[in-house]
């Protein structure tokens, strides 16, 4: 038997009567719960992980809330979360060429992948019969596992905060880029106006335009994360002096100071994960030609927009979600040279996941938030630690 988080059907139902069905009230540590599980012997084509670290993701919260799907429902009444982590390779089925006992491995969680590559499900959200990473041991097949690039000059928590946002990000970038070079070619145009709006993804995506010498703006209400962000060159936008875009007035003062960092352009390339009215924001900053691309809607799930007015303008709307696993490779390759994600100042230990979470849905950390599941941290890793 293992320790590991799980999310049941039953305590969502739970919680969400005793708040009354307003999503706002939900506390989400009474729904993350620490359980235990019980994990298969290793198959040929296995191998099993002692897991060191892992970072919280938003979908942890859309699965305790129910608000896209009632996914711990359609699973069958329970899920065992987390798709992002950073393990120790403690046994190796007999079939297994690429890793060895003692290997320090991240994971991925493109789940099942389609004919082209692309994920059809998520890992330990969607994929049937998925045990997530929120634990102290796991088993799993090795092609959902990736050596860890412990040379890259990262240290082990910045590593940890990778595995799930730095390929969705390289995923949208790619997109990004090349949908707008379809219709502007690099002669015609070769600086780009980028901007991403607050969260991890949209940081990485804005370090891999501010490394291909583009012009990169962070939307942010973080003082923090605007701060980290200046520090690689990408130009700090408050959006709170916009009061996150509530009024109509906060709107047209937005776009006006658009304007005048683009010199009356626009935004070429824009990422946005959340929607809501950062989607409307969002679409009134783009330039002509230009592209929005998301992977995410935690804010609403549901978009509104002038079709006529995308039209005339030529803007794309792309929706992407997570990457092939080739792309996790090539994002991977860039940890530490492009990707330097920001980590909230508090690690927090393994039985305080929920408070993570918590934590992260009320918007009040200060960078990425890391959980260190292993007290115990295999030699190969210490010198990372800081
Ligand atoms: N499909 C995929 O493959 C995929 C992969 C990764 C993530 N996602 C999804 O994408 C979304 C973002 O993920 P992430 O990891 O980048 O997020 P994150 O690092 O946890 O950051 C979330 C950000 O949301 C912003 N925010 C919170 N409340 C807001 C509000 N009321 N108005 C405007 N901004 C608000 C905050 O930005 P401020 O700095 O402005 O406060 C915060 O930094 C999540 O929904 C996640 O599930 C999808």
């Amino acid at each position: 038997m293992t320790r590991a988080y799980s999310i049941s059907g039953e305590d969502v139902d739970a919680e969400r009567a005793r708040v009354d069905q307003n999503l706002d009230q939900v506390d989400i540590s009474r729904v993350v719960v620490l359980d235990e599980i019980e994990l298969r012997t290793t198959g040929p084509r296995d191998v099993r992980m002692k897991i060191l670290a892992v970072s919280a993701e938003h979908n942890l919260a859309h699965a305790a809330l129910a608000d896209t799907v009632h996914i711990s429902e359609l699973r069958g009444g329970k899920i065992y979360p987390g798709n992002s982590a950073l393990g120790e390779v403690t046994e190796v089925g007999s079939e297994v060429t690429d890793f060895s006992v003692g290997d320090i491995a991240i994971t991925h969680c493109n789940g099942q992948p389609d004919r082209f590559g692309f994920p059809k499900t998520i890992w330990a959200y969607d994929t049937p019969d998925s045990i997530g990473w929120y634990a102290e041991e796991v088993v799993v097949e090795d092609w959902q596992i990736v050596q860890a690039p412990l040379d890259c000059g990262l240290n082990l928590w910045e590593i940890a905060a990778l595995p799930l946002r730095a390929p969705t990000a390289y995923h949208l970038w790619r997109r990004a880029e090349g949908i707008f070079r379809l219709k502007v070619p690099e002669e015609r145009c070769a600086t780009l106006n980028v901007m991403g709006f607050g969260g991890g993804v949209s940081e990485l995506f804005l370090m891999m335009a501010a490394a291909k010498g583009h012009n990169a703006y962070f939307c942010s209400g973080s003082k923090e994360r605007r701060d980290a962000l200046e520090k690689f060159g990408i130009i700090p936008i408050d959006q709170k002096v916009y009061n996150r875009f509530a009024s109509r007035d906060d709107s047209k003062a937005f776009m006006k100071e658009i304007k005048r960092l683009t010199g009356g352009e626009g935004m070429h390339l824009i990422c946005d994960m959340l929607r809501g009215p950062v989607f409307d924001a969002g679409f009134s900053a783009v330039a002509r030609e230009g592209v929005i691309v998301s992977a995410g809607w935690q804010l609403t799930r549901e978009v509104k927009f002038n079709s006529a007015a995308a039209s005339i303008k030529q803007i794309t709307l792309d929706h992407t979600h997570y990457e092939t696993l080739y792309g996790v490779g090539a994002a991977t390759e860039l940890y530490g040279s492009v990707y330097k994600p920001t980590i909230h100042h508090e690690i927090y230990p393994f039985e305080d996941l929920p408070r993570a979470i918590v934590d992260m849905q009320e918007n009040t950390q200060t960078g990425i938030p890391i959980i260190r599941v292993a007290e115990e941290m295999p030699e190969a890793v210490s010198h990372l630690i800081p």
